[in-house]
């Protein structure tokens, strides 16, 4: 295997219980241990595709929304948008009044006062929904005492990767990824932040029987969006009319997603996140890997994947 400490991710990174981290989150990671949940509170949770460093987040925001900044990963401001437009009944214009990382706070983000997902957390009015990237054992302890609901979004690690080394390579002030060949080997190697994708997965797949614990595939969502949709209504305790399912499955639509503001961060200015060089909503298909990945890199790949998840039921769908 590739020498994947040529890539130096020390100026951004420390580590927390033995896991790459950023140094920002690092420093008040205390609080995020220390976190009281709600009863009430709802959580999604996935995989890190990446975190934009902190530092460059001071500058100022384009547009009307001004409040703390966290970029979200794999999956998770569609998922997050669903639940929103769950809560808010429906209601598109209620959804777009901000934007979803002020909707949805990002709980252990963190650069001093600037940017605070514990602050914005305790500032809001329950039923809050909370976004994390913790795995099932990192999650502070008060979710699992106070039995909030939580909902894990696994997506086949290739497409991971793939859309994980895009938005290192869109966010200004993130290390630079290197050649596609050399990021897989440091998410190989879970030298990225949040570690190995493959514990991540492996730490919410053995609470799925939880039954506070709902366990999706981003797949799914693309094979059958009604029927994950009315999963997530009936999880949140709430009756999936038609029509709420109907515009639910219409505003949170790739296409929908990509030109709402709300949801596709273009109020960010592009010395944070530049999408000339990548659209943050990308590309939003299933098996995108086959157009980055070499036939040796796959097999590498794959023999990996099947030692890391030896012993484990989780199976990922690579096509739908
Ligand atoms: P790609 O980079 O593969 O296109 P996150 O929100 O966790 O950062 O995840 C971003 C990924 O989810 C991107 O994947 C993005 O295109 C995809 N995505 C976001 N909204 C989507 C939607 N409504 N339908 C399908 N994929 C979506």
């Amino acid at each position: 295997m590739m020498d994947s400490s040529k890539l130096d991710h020390s100026a951004y990174f420390g580590r927390v219980h033995g896991i790459l981290m950023y140094k920002d989150f690092i420093k008040f990671w205390d609080e995020v241990e220390a976190f009281e949940a709600r009863p009430d509170d709802i959580v999604i949770a996935t995989y890190p595709k990446s975190v934009v460093n902190p530092s460059f987040l001071s500058s100022t925001l384009r547009g009307q929304w001004e409040t703390q900044v966290c970029l979200t990963f794999t999956g998770t401001t569609w998922v997050s948008e669903i639940v929103d437009m769950i809560y808010k009944e429906g209601d598109v214009e209620k959804c777009k009044e901000d934007a979803i990382f002020n909707r949805v706070p990002y709980l252990e983000c963190r650069k001093d006062d600037v940017m605070n997902g514990i602050k914005q957390l305790k500032q809001m009015a329950s039923p809050r929904i909370v976004k994390t990237h913790l795995s099932a054992d990192l999650l502070p302890a008060s979710f699992w005492e106070k039995n909030c609901k939580m909902i894990y979004l696994c997506r086949n690690a290739k497409d991971v990767v793939v859309s994980f080394y895009y938005f290192f390579l869109m966010v200004a002030g993130h290390p630079h990824p290197g050649s596609f060949q050399e990021f897989v080997e440091k998410f190989m190697d879970g030298e990225v932040p949040y570690g190995s994708w493959y514990k991540h997965a492996k730490s919410w797949w053995e609470k799925r029987k939880n039954p506070h614990v709902l366990f999706l595939f981003y797949e799914d969502m693309q094979k059958d969006i009604r029927k994950e949709v009315i999963k997530l209504i009936q999880f949140l305790g709430r009756k999936p009319s038609e029509e709420l399912v109907d515009k639910i499955v219409q505003h949170t639509s790739f296409q929908e997603m990509k030109n709402n503001p709300s949801t596709n961060y273009t109020i960010l200015p592009d010395e944070v996140m530049n999408q000339k060089i990548s659209p943050f909503m990308r590309k939003g298909i299933v098996g995108d890997w086959k157009n980055y990945f070499t036939v040796a890199l796959n097999e590498k790949f794959d023999t990996h994947y099947e030692q890391e998840m030896k012993g484990s039921t989780l199976k990922l769908q690579t096509e739908i």
